[in-house]
């Protein structure tokens, strides 16, 4: 049983998925704190209706990037979170956090890094014509989107698709390879080596 921080800015499906499959048994986690960018995110009422405790952070507690991630360290530490992940986090995670987790901060993208870095992963792929993308989950370094990639899972680009068809695939994809991914933590699987490489051990 691991234990997790989850850091949302919006509607939180990915944490809704987490929660789900720890519920059902798929992972073997345990969701002790949200911490939310935005006060009024709908991922927090996910997180209130599975009895989860939640921070919310306003515009201003972002102010002094470095002062917020501080605080939000602080509570995850406090919470006992051993692992935190960002579902949907638009905010930067800075060195205070990633220090206090080192190498324990996992981040979900909604494109094939290192392919479509940045806010807009899927948009930037349709954009691009590209006949395929796809969903990563990565352990977050100081660098936006560019740390060790854990796991990756492609979606095609169908001739009819438009963004909003593909967006559905993406998602869908997403809830299934974050908690699979998480669980592969979970069970101890996952380092990094020294090249900073992630290596996961099947039996
Ligand atoms: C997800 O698609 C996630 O991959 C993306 O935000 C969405 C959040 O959805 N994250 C990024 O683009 C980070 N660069 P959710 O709030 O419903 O989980």
């Amino acid at each position: 049983m691991i234990r997790l921080g989850v850091l949302i800015s919006g509607s939180g499906t990915n944490l809704q998925a987490i929660i789900d499959a720890t519920e059902s048994g798929a992972l073997d986690a345990e969701v002790v704190l949200v911490v939310s960018s935005k006060p009024n995110a709908y991922g927090l009422v996910r997180a209130h209706e599975a009895g989860i405790p939640t921070m919310a952070l306003t515009r201003d507690a972002y102010v002094d990037p470095t002062t917020a991630d501080v605080l939000i360290a602080q509570e995850l530490k406090a919470a006992g979170a051993q692992y935190v992940v960002m579902a949907g986090y638009m905010r930067k995670v800075g060195h205070p956090l990633l220090e206090a987790f080192k190498d324990r901060v996992i981040n979900i993208h909604p494109a094939l890094l290192p392919s479509f870095a940045g806010a807009h992963g899927i948009g930037d792929a349709f954009d691009a014509g590209v006949k395929l993308t796809g969903v990563t989950v990565h352990f977050a370094n100081e660098e936006y989107d560019t740390g060790p990639i854990i796991a990756q899972s492609a979606v095609e680009v169908a001739e009819d698709d438009d963004l909003q068809s593909l967006e559905a695939r993406i998602h869908a994809t997403e809830h299934v390879l974050l908690p699979q991914t998480l669980q592969l933590i979970a069970e101890g699987r996952v380092s990094i080596d020294a090249s900073r490489k992630v290596c996961i051990t099947y039996e």
